[in-house]
Parts: structure tokens; C-alpha cells; sequence
């Protein structure tokens, strides 16, 4: 099957590369012209676990070709997957003017009948609205059909999500078009979910609604737990051996952020709004999070009041592990207080490090997590890279100029950080044990 893909960032990249590993035909396309010459190069503009390995081994096979002609990769595809950023406004709703932009130039280049797929993220009714700008826009009046095919997967792991997905939802307004959707995923295995385009529209924002509103509920008990003195961790695996809740996405810390959470709740808030129901349940799962990402520079006030020429160490920059996208991480709110307070800041990352240079290119930026912990008044760490789990912790507490160490992802047990000489601060950590041992 001749398969285009529009739109080559983490979501395009990895379905088109994947496509092409199921033996399909895929041609890639961007409208940034900078990002196919480096695909075309033989390199990828990301970071994403294992991606380029598959691109390359799909491009030697002569699978998977880029362009940045909107013209050609409508031209040589019988199915075109719309894979275009769908950032937030101002007001929380979704952005939708890059879809527009697609759509219009789909209708400009369709020659025949093809299927177009929304796999953005969009809100319910976006698959019908795309219809009728391509319908405008192509004077010939060809036949098209529109389904939704919403992607789950997740960055750091996006090739094993997509490849094996928990299901595959296909939004179709008929038959043709579920058949030849069915016969794309059908070698995936997984289970396939019909339905109609606004609810595959809907199952995307609901679905992570819902895994924020897990992520924010875990964080404001992990709040009841410090000022009860129970433990977070301990209260998650309780909370999550219940087979009807689940142990997934009940991490406190220090709050959600990415591509996708932050603005895709906004867009389903707004999208309730403007249908007139108030989804006050998600407005407060934001304010949770928000509230979250303010927590350790709260802490360093604590101890040290002014921050003043203190000396920061900050292991993690990107939203997660494995990944080096910056969008909505909670370090970049955290770098800019910290910088505002007059703070040296030293950053360590394994991947995100040279995009949070374009950002913020006066912070020091670290080899290593020595070098980034080395004279430094507290270490706060934000993203738990595995890397961060194996550092020799002694070497780190013995090169601090203070050993105040601010762990916002619970990766280290309070315990042993104490009887390493730490001043450990987590997320919803019982003190209790602490304070036995000092006394
Ligand atoms: N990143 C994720 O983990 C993830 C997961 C599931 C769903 N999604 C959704 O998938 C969509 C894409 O997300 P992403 O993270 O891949 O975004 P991205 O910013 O990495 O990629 C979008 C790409 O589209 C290109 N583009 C923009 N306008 C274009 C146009 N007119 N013509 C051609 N190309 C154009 C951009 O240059 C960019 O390379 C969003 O709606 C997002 O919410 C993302």
C-alpha cells in the first residue's frame, strides 16, 4: 500500500517508519524543509529509542522516502495520515490551523480517491470540518473519505507502543474505509475498536484526561501523605494492587507535561465549555499539577530563604525519560524561578541538554551527573532517567557544596539518602523513619 505520511515529527516519523517495517510503501513529508534534509542525510531530528535504526534499515530497503513536496505525497498515496502538531491557545483550544493548512492543501493536490486519516489529536468534530475545507478547496470535486485513527503512543517507547498496541481505534463514517484501515493493523494483532469519527475523536482527549487526572490524583494524596506522615509509595502499591484501578500512572512528583497532556486537557476543557458543560473535575487536575511543578523550588526557599547566588544542580530536563522533547517540562518553569532568584543553574541531561541550550543559553550545561552535582548548594531532580538511578551517590554527596538533594521523581529511599549524609527532600515521603533514625 502506498502510504503518506504528513507531517514527520514523533508521531509521523515513528508511523511512517513502522508502516514500512510491515512491508508498505511510506513516503514521509514535512513542510520544514530543514528537518528533511536531515532525514534525507540519513540522520533523524530526534531522539526517540531505536528510530533511527528502523529508519535507516526501511530506507536501505527503499520503504520509506521523505519529501517536503505537499504535491508529491498526495500524489503517491492511496491513504494519507495527518500527523501535524495541534498546540494549545491561549484559551486552552486546540490549534487547529496547521490541519487547516493540510486540508486545504490536500484538496489543492487530490488527483483521486483516497483515504485521509486524522491521527492528531484533535477535538470531536475536527474529522468533519477537515471534510469540508478539502471538499472546498478541490475544484475537481474527486471523492475522498475521512476517518480518525487517534495514536497512543508514548514518547521514549513509541515504536514498541505502536507496534504493539493495548488497541487500535478506527473512527470511519463506512465500510471501505474500516476494510482498508482493518488490513493495515490487522498484522499488529491487537484488538481493533470501529466507531464513529467524533467518538474516535473523543476516546483521544478522554483517554488522556484520564491518565492526567490519575497522575494529579496520586500528587495531591502524596500531599495528605506528608502532612500525615504516611508514605506515597506505599500508599500507590495499595491504591494500585486494586485490579480495578491499576498500578500505571500513580508516580508522585513533580507533575505531568509533554506534548500532549497539558494541552490536550485544555482542548477537551474548552471543547466541553463551548458545548456547555463545565468540566470543572479537569480544570482542577491542571491546578494540581500546576501546583506541582512549584514544589521544589518552594522547598529550596524553605531552606535557604534568599537563593541568591546559591549554586543548583538539575538532573533531568525533558518531560520524561528517554526522550529529548522540552515541551511543557516542568524543568523549564523551574529553570526560569530559579534564574529570576539570581541562581547558577547547572543542567544535566542525556538527550535534552542541546535543545534546552536554544532556550536557555546561559546555563552551564554538564557532562555528567558529577559534574552537574559538583559545588553545588542543592540538587533537584526532575526527570528520572535511568542513569540517575546508578550514579555513585557517595561521589555525589561528597563533591555538593551542601547535600541537599530535592528528588522530585521518588527514585532514591529517604532512608538511605539520610544515612548517606543527604538532606533528602521527595514527593509525599514519610519523614517519620527520618526523624527515628536521628534521633
Ligand atoms: N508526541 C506524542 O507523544 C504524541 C502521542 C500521541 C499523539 N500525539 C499527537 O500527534 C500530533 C503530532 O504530534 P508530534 O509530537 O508528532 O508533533 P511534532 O511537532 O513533533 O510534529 C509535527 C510535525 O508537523 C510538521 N508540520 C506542521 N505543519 C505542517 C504542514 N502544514 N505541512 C506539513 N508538515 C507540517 C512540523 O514541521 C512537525 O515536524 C499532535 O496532535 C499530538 O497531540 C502526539
Amino acid at each position: 500500500m502506498n502510504i503518506g505520511i504528513v507531517g514527520s515529527g514523533y508521531v509521523g516519523l515513528v508511523t511512517g517508519a513502522c508502516f514500512a517495517e510491515l512491508g508498505h510503501e511510506v513516503l514521509c513529508m514535512d513542510d520544514d524543509p530543514e528537518k528533511i534534509a536531515i532525514l534525507k542525510a540519513g540522520k533523524i531530528p530526534i531522539y526517540e529509542p531505536g528510530l533511527e535504526e528502523l529508519i535507516r534499515s526501511n530506507v536501505e530497503e527503499g520503504n520509506l522516502n521523505f519529501t517536503s513536496s505537499m504535491k508529491e505525497v498526495v500524489e503517491k498515496s492511496k491513504i494519507l495520515f495527518v500527523c501535524v502538531g495541534t498546540p494549545s491557545k491561549p484559551n486552552g483550544e486546540a490549534d487547529l490551523s496547521a490541519v487547516e493548512t493540510v486540508g486545504k492543501r490536500i484538496g489543492d493536490y487530490l488527483n483521486d480517491s483516497k483515504l485521509i486519516v486524522e491521527k492528531s489529536t484533535v477535538p470531536a468534530r475536527t474529522a468533519s470540518w477537515l471534510g469540508e475545507i478539502i471538499r472546498t478547496q478541490n475544484k475537481r470535486q474527486i471523492g475522498f473519505d475521512i476517518a480518525v485513527n487517534p495514536e497512543f503512543l508514548s514518547e521514549g517507547t513509541a515504536i514498541h507502543d505502536f507496534m504493539r498496541p493495548d488497541r487500535v481505534v478506527l473512527g470511519v463514517s463506512n465500510q471501505q474505509a474500516a476494510s482498508l484501515l482493518v488490513s493495515l493493523y490487522e498484522p499488529l494483532n491487537a484488538p481493533i475498536l470501529i466507531t464513529d469519527v467524533e467518538s474516535a475523536e473523543l476516546i483521544k482527549h478522554a483517554s488522556n484526561a484520564f491518565l492526567a487526572m490519575k497522575i494529579s490524583f496520586i500528587n495531591a494524596v502524596s500531599q495528605v501523605c506528608e502532612k500525615t506522615g504516611a508514605d506515597i509509595l506505599k500508599v500507590a502499591k495499595g491504591i494500585g494492587l486494586d485490579s480495578r484501578i491499576g498500578t500505571a500512572f500513580l508516580n508522585a512528583g513533580v507533575g505531568y507535561g509533554g506534548a500532549c497532556f497539558p494541552k490536550d486537557l485544555a482542548a477537551f476543557v474548552h471543547l466541553a465549555e463551548v458545548n456547555g458543560y463545565n468540566f470543572g473535575l479537569l480544570k482542577e487536575v491542571a491546578e494540581v499539577n500546576q501546583n506541582q511543578r512549584q514544589i521544589p523550588v518552594k522547598k529550596l526557599r524553605e531552606i535557604y530563604g534568599d537563593l541568591n547566588h546559591k549554586t543548583i544542580g538539575i538532573m533531568g530536563l525533558s518531560f520524561k525519560p528517554n526522550t529529548d522533547d522540552l515541551r511543557e517540562a516542568p524543568s523549564l518553569e523551574i529553570i526560569s524561578s530559579l534564574i529570576q532568584q539570581q541562581v547558577e543553574i547547572k543542567a544535566y541531561d542525556p538527550a535534552a541538554a542541546e535543545n534546552m541550550k536554544k532556550l536557555f543559553p546561559h546555563v552551564y550545561y554538564a557532562r555528567d551527573p558529577y559534574d552537574c552535582a559538583a559545588d553545588c548548594d542543592a540538587v533537584l531532580l526532575l526527570t528520572e532517567w535511568q542513569i540517575f538511578r546508578h550514579m555513585n551517590l557517595s561521589k555525589i554527596r561528597k563533591s555538593m557544596n551542601r547535600p541537599v538533594f530535592i528528588d522530585g521523581r521518588n527514585l532514591f529511599d529517604p532512608v538511605r539518602m539520610f544515612r548517606l549524609g543527604f538532606q533528602y527532600f521527595g514527593i509525599g515521603r514519610s519523614s517519620r523513619s527520618l526523624a527515628e533514625l536521628s534521633t
